[in-house]
């Protein structure tokens, strides 16, 4: 007896020394960017094929949440939707009316709503064979994206996005979230969706306003991956700006096409390190968000930021001079102002409020802080540090130009 406890405390002990066991796999994420129009028109078949793409022969339980904004600007949507869902009900189950939810920011301010939103999951008995199918801007994708991601552990998203922004950014990507605590997507997961459709034609009811902002990203992202893109903007810039269909058709799926390379060949898609690539002119951005309160929309201070932070790399010597103007010159064409009073709010001791953005941008992710510059049109590079001066000169650029 005393001998077998001998060698089981034996075992323990070696137990405790060994080296850790490595426990890898890799999973492999695949899904389709689909473009589309009329996707709730009964004769097309995208949506059908879609949610009956893993098993073709069974029907789907299917969850709608559906953009209130876009609803009130889309009379019959709902009625649409269900008439396609009747049309084809061998693949698609659809539990009940979609659910109209908050669109804009508001859906992502308070953590109720998300979990109203799981609380229909759990009504609608939604399981991991079945879909939500979320309908709407990059506001809506982000909360419903949360709610897919983490109720049953992580259940099939289709993404339907419904703004210019959400089709060639936001709704292509893995992220998404919520605001809390005060802070912009403090909780939220990395989930790659089951599949992206973008209906071109939804973009029909979107607000003049809606549709300019989503430019900004396109700007941004020919700025520091594609310099032919960025030619192509400026040659197509008064077809955008007066939404031209064809126009906007090929911006939209070439930028969603840049997010996309840089999501799968950049070799980070998790943002585990402490660079975000794609975020030029974002770390000024989403302190505007929150200083304004989100009268600001995303697209608005994303462009006020790139003009900034191209102003700046002409400062630092890293961008030729002249090149600031002419980022300037296209995004205001694209219809954007460029100046909002809270870029130059100071705190009661003199200091620009704006710089907090920068270690809020670093806090997100932690580590180094790494801003994304241009070193041409068309090149980005990173930085570790801003000049706290060079910002206030850049700032003062940017109030100039608007007294011209
Ligand atoms: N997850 C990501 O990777 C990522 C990336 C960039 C931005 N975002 C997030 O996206 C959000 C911004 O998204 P957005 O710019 O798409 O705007 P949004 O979702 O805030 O929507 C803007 C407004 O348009 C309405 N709307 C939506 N589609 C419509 C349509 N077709 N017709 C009429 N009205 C319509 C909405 O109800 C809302 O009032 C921000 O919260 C931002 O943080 C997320
Ligand atoms: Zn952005």
């Amino acid at each position: 007896m005393a001998k077998l406890s001998e060698s089981v405390s034996r075992q323990a002990v070696e137990a405790t020394d060994t080296a850790a066991h490595v426990q890898r796999f890799a999973v492999v994420y695949e899904y389709p960017v689909q473009f589309t129009r009329g996707l709730f028109d009964p004769s097309n078949r995208v949506l059908a094929d879609t949610v009956g793409r893993l098993e073709p022969d069974r029907r789907h339980r299917c969850l709608v949440f559906i953009d209130d904004g876009l609803v009130e600007e889309a009379p019959g949507l709902i009625e649409r939707i269900e008439a396609y869902a009747r049309a084809h009900a061998e693949r698609i189950d659809l539990v009940g009316t979609p659910c109209r939810v908050p669109g804009g920011e508001r859906i992502k301010m308070d953590l109720h709503f998300v979990e109203d939103m799981q609380r229909r999951v759990v009504e609608h008995r939604i399981d991991r064979h079945s879909y939500i199918i979320a309908i709407g801007g990059g506001a809506l994708l982000d909360a419903v994206g949360l709610v897919a991601a983490t109720t049953h552990r992580g259940i099939r998203l289709i993404r339907v996005p419904t703004t210019v922004l959400a089709q060639n950014d936001s709704g292509v990507g893995v992220k998404n979230g919520v605001n809390h605590m005060g802070q912009k997507n403090l909780v939220g997961t990395f989930a790659p969706p089951f599949a992206v459709l973008n209906d071109l034609d939804l973009l029909d009811s979107l607000p003049a306003r809606e549709k300019i902002a989503g430019m900004a990203e396109a700007v941004k992202v020919a700025l520091i991956r594609d310099q032919a893109f960025f030619l192509w903007l400026e040659h197509n810039a008064d077809d955008l700006a007066t939404f031209q269909p064809g126009a906007m058709a090929w911006m939209i799926r070439r930028c969603a096409e840049l997010h996309m390379h840089q999501i799968a060949h950049g070799g980070d898609p998790f943002e585990t390190g402490s660079a975000r690539p794609l975020d030029f002119g974002h770390w000024s951005a989403h302190k505007l968000e929150g200083m304004t309160r989100h009268h600001l929309r995303h697209g608005e201070a994303v462009a006020i930021g790139i003009a900034l932070d191209a102003r700046y790399s002409v400062l630092m010597g890293l961008l030729e001079p002249g090149a600031d103007e002419r980022i300037a010159v296209l995004l205001e064409h694209l219809g954007f102002r460029l100046w909002h009073s809270a870029v130059a709010m100071t705190t009661p001791e003199g200091e620009l409020v704006l710089l907090e953005g920068l270690r809020e941008f670093q806090e997100h992710l932690g580590g180094e802080l790494t801003i994304t510059l241009l070193e041409g049109v068309g090149r980005g590079i990173e930085v570790h540090e801003m000049d706290p001066q060079v910002v206030r000169q850049s700032i003062r650029w940017l109030e100039a130009r608007q007294a011209v």
